[in-house]
């Protein structure tokens, strides 16, 4: 895509919107940082570091249904919204990025939204 660049907002624009339809994802680096473009089912746009905390592997390809995504490699699932691992695979979350959509682009803002350590979900803990 042309005319990439950094917004005064600190988003910067890396796909047009029309280039991710609902279920599909994009890999793509941004300033030397992989990222995952997700669009689910409904139309909401994830962008997660293209890492699996698993085993360091990337997320491409992985089964994105609703707003989970289940990494290819060793099946780890994970909630796009929260970031947080929905099975026992992967012992911490994705990391996060804040995607908007700005004048018909897809725009990132790297490191926006990383939580300081996502737990799987248990339940009780004393
Ligand atoms: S690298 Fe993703 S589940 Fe193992």
């Amino acid at each position: 895509m042309s005319g990439v660049g950094i917004r005064q907002d600190g988003f910067v624009a890396v796909i047009a919107e029309a280039e991710l339809r609902s279920g599909e994802q994009r890999a793509l680096t941004l300033s030397g940082v992989p990222l995952l473009l997700c669009r689910d089912h409904r139309g909401q746009l994830h962008a997660v570091t293209n890492v699996c905390p698993h085993a360091l592997l990337p997320l491409t390809g992985g089964k994105l249904e609703g707003c989970a995504l289940t990494c290819p490699k060793h099946g780890a699932r994970f909630d796009l919204v929260s970031g947080r691992p929905l099975n026992e695979v992967a012992a911490t979350g994705l990391r996060l990025h804040e995607v908007a959509v700005r004048e018909g682009s897809i725009c990132v803002r790297l490191g926006s939204m990383t939580p300081a350590r996502q737990q799987r979900r248990s339940s009780a803990t004393n």
